[in-house]
């Protein structure tokens, strides 16, 4: 019988264990638990609730313990429920009956909500690295190919020549974004729960400021009954997940058109792509399409979080439980998406041959054309009309408006004047010296301030 089965007269039955069972996942938090356990009986030595001698040889169980685990001698059995059981147990079979005294003041629902958001913190640090090195690798992208132009498009219709660069560096806008995100979802994981209880308190004078201190909480939970039931942090890293995955997605929807023979935009290095099992000429972007597959689940465990939360009543209720594998594979997900794509962008190869042939056809300098009037004196409508016939003209000619003649385009105007013979993309690319344009300096610029952001 388990050691909290005191008014039972019946162990669990099977079924019940393994459906109950946290243990096969939560094991993972034994750090955090661990970690909480030494500071929560420091501090129930220092207000006198345990001796200083109970507090040392709970501390010394406690890491002998973290050993065991982390060295993978210790054997984990389901019917203990949870690590946090499982660690309380061996903690006994080490150092005897004071073991019983570690839970005095503590509840296994403020316990475990400990735990999940220490785990969440770091889980936090620990994206917000991976997505600097994901920036990283953009920036280096950006630099090598600083003179690189493709079409941008809109409506995945060729629109405008752009710098490779100023694409590349839009994807670092998201991601400075997330990273945002991410820090302030950690502002709202970075409160302590212990001292709730199980729900309403604890009858002991507890010191929660040590715990905190020591623990490097910057807030302490202000409510009991909302302390154990929150799962609001959880939530917010699932969403903050969500919105960065759906970047990853984003870039990897670009590299599987992009590498596709249609647009041959880029090369996948042979270490980051696979081969078809049939088909010998293929080079399949498959780190890209799991990229954006992978996608679906992260969204998925956040709409199953808030689905769990959605009829909680107050305050712990076991279904609280779901969030931990939600969290952990999400975060698993992301981080592993994050280090790929990292890897992966910086052994793309891009082919700005390609990219030139791409801009040469599908009318891309037409919008040009019809800022060539304005600045000569029409309003944009009337310039947008007569650059509209002009193109459908070329079009039935089969010719390019670069090949067009002044005659030709006088046609149309008499505006045109010789100067119009020379627009090009590169002309057109310099002509958007705007903040946040795509013109060689304002790109320059956006790469130091990217540059600055990540060192
Ligand atoms: N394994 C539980 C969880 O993850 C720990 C808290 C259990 N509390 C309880 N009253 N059964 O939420």
């Amino acid at each position: 019988m388990n050691q909290i089965r005191g008014r039972f007269q019946k162990d669990a039955a099977e079924t019940v264990i393994n459906y109950t069972s946290s243990l096969p996942f939560d094991w993972r938090l034994y750090h955090f638990d661990i970690r909480g356990s030494i500071v929560h009986a420091r501090m129930l030595a220092k207000q006198n609730l345990i001796s200083t001698s109970e507090a040392q040889a709970l501390e010394e169980g406690l890491k002998k313990v973290e050993v065991e685990i982390s060295e993978g001698r210790f054997v984990l059995k389901p019917e203990l429920e949870d690590i946090h059981m499982a660690i309380e147990q061996r903690l006994g079979e080490m150092v005897g009956v004071v073991a019983g005294k570690l839970h005095t003041a503590r509840s296994r629902n403020d316990q475990v909500a400990l735990d999940t958001r220490l785990f969440t913190r770091d889980a936090i640090r620990q994206i917000q690295t991976d997505i600097r090195k994901l920036q990283f690798s953009l920036i280096k992208q950006a630099t090598t190919n600083i003179n690189t132009l493709l079409p941008g498009y809109t409506h995945l219709q060729p629109a405008q020549p752009v710098l490779l660069a100023h694409h590349l560096l839009a994807y670092f806008e998201m991601f400075e974004r997330d990273y945002a995100r991410f820090e302030d979802a950690y502002q709202r994981a970075d409160v302590m729960p212990l001292g709730s209880g199980a729900l309403a308190g604890a009858a002991y004078d507890l010191d929660r400021e040590f715990v905190a201190n020591e623990l490097e909480f910057a807030h302490i939970s202000q409510n009991s009954l909302d302390a154990v039931s929150d799962r609001d942090f959880v939530i917010e890293y699932l969403s903050c997940a969500s919105q960065c995955m759906m970047h990853i997605s984003r870039l990897a929807e670009e590299l599987v058109l992009w590498s596709s023979a249609e647009f041959a935009f880029v090369e996948m290095d042979d270490s980051y792509a696979t081969p078809s099992s049939i088909m010998p000429q293929k080079k399949n972007p498959d780190v890209a399409e799991l990229g954006r597959g992978k996608t679906g689940r992260i969204y998925g465990h956040l709409m199953g979080m808030l689905t769990a939360m959605k009829g909680l009543p107050l305050s712990y209720n076991r279904d609280l439980q779901e969030d931990k594998e939600a969290l952990f594979d999400a975060h698993d997900t992301l981080s592993a998406s994050l280090n790929v794509f990292s890897e992966m962008l910086l052994t793309l190869s891009f082919k700005p041959q390609n990219m030139a042939r791409a801009l040469a056809q599908g009318f891309i300098l037409a919008t040009d054309v019809a800022d060539y009037l304005v600045k000569k004196g029409l309003s944009f409508r009337e310039a947008h009309a007569i650059t509209g016939r002009l193109v459908t003209k070329t079009i039935s000619k089969s010719k390019t408006l670069e090949s067009l003649t002044l005659a030709e385009y006088q046609e149309f105007s008499p505006l045109f004047g010789d100067d119009i013979l020379q627009i090009s993309a590169i002309r057109s690319v310099a002509s958007k010296d705007v903040l946040g344009g795509t013109a060689y300096q304002q790109v320059t610029k956006q790469l130091e301030k990217a540059h600055k952001i990540i060192s």
